[in-house]
């Protein structure tokens, strides 16, 4: 969608992957305090997103959204201020339906009231859910939003939560900031795993304005170990996916905030040329030992050599496989490990790779002087 954002794929945090309806203003706030206190914020996650369940069970009298008076008694203008007042943005959620997932009220023809109401608040992001949808296909739902946030005066980044319904990679590029491309992620390795291969088969569509959404982080949820969080931050970082913390950032372990405070994994995400990373070579029992890649600026690569056997592995990266003469020499830097481990690769690389762990490289082809001696 061309209204000025979403030139890299967005980041920052979102309510439902820890809280669910579990939220009230006083963990969004204090959020928005430890986004900034960790230092996350400088990193570039500054968008704190409110999921479902903020709003009260109806509309007001004038046919308003209200937010709920027992969890958000300060009403959501004051915690737009309270997170731009720290140089953060605010995101709401709502419905393409009669009713949001939760059973709240949905905008479904409420399209041009709900994003002025959204406007007024000084909200910064929408997220748009897709319950109660009557049937109606998400092509027709999703565009009256994208109209009425446009003539709401403010700009507004448009995150479609169709689920992957009808393709959207297909036509969603414009009509959103980003769009799912897969049902919910869980905190579970089948669940990420499953998840990066369908989102991968949409690489092509992805670009600076709109990129294909595979769902928020769960890193620092509990639900798998530290190779296979850091796998997942890996390739979520190389396929240019939204990167929304999905944790109590209030309460996050040092191995998460490692993960997630990875200077150089997060600009292969931000990295300006906007491409998306893909799998690129597969070997081994069920295609377990893999390489993604994908372009950057500067003449670089993203790679990613992941292992998804039960056992450790030896991974090995084909420059024929990466699009690379296989004569051209490489210097190759490891973002996990923080150093250049090769200084002068020709024609593969390999690498043993933990059980479920990823290891992700800057490759950065040497330009060889003709006249060496
Ligand atoms: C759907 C969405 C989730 C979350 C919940 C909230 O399942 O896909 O991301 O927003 O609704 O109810």
């Amino acid at each position: 969608l061309s209204n000025g954002l979403a030139r890299t794929p967005q980041m920052g945090w979102n309510s439902w992957n820890f809280f669910a309806c579990n939220i009230n203003e006083e963990v969004i706030r204090e959020t928005a305090d430890a986004l900034v206190s960790s230092g996350l914020a400088d990193l570039g996650y500054v968008y704190v997103n409110i999921d479902d369940c903020w709003s009260f069970a109806t509309r007001n009298l004038k046919g308003e959204l209200v937010p709920d008076p027992k969890t958000f008694p300060s009403g959501i203008k004051a915690l737009a201020d309270y997170v731009h007042k720290k140089g953060l943005k605010l995101g709401i959620y709502s419905d393409a339906g009669a009713f949001t997932c939760q059973v709240r009220p949905g905008s479904l023809f409420h399209e041009v009231d709900d994003a002025n109401t959204f406007a007024s608040w000084g909200v910064d992001y929408l997220k748009y859910d897709n319950c109660f949808n009557l049937g109606i296909p998400p092509k027709k739902r999703y565009p009256p939003m994208r109209d009425a946030l446009n003539a709401s005066g403010r700009t507004i980044f448009y995150s479609l939560c169709e689920w992957g319904v009808d393709d959207p990679a297909l036509w969603a590029g414009k009509v959103g900031n980003s769009w799912r491309t897969t049902d919910d992620i869980n905190d579970s390795w089948p669940s990420m795993t499953t998840i990066a291969d369908l989102n991968d088969k949409w690489a092509a569509y992805a670009g600076p304005g709109g990129w294909n959404d595979p769902d928020m982080l769960e890193v620092g949820n509990g639900g798998m170990s530290y190779q296979e969080y850091r796998a997942h931050f890996s390739i979520w970082a190389l396929m240019k996916a939204p990167l929304l913390i999905g944790c109590d950032v209030r309460n996050m372990t040092a191995e998460t905030f490692e993960i997630l405070s990875n200077k150089e994994v997060i600009a292969i995400n931000q990295d300006p040329l906007g491409v998306q990373g893909r799998k690129v070579q597969v070997a081994g029992i069920d295609g377990c030992r893999q390489v993604w890649a994908g372009p950057l600026s500067e003449n670089r690569l993203a790679v990613a050599l992941w292992n998804r056997c039960s056992k450790v592995a030896t991974i090995t990266a084909a420059w024929n496989a990466l699009g690379l003469e296989s004569e051209t020499h490489v210097s190759i830097k490891d973002l996990w490990q923080h150093k250049v481990i090769a200084g002068d690769a020709i024609s593969s690389f390999s690498a043993q790779v933990d059980a479920h762990d990823c290891q992700l490289y800057i490759f950065t082809p040497l330009t060889v002087s003709l006249s060496e001696e």
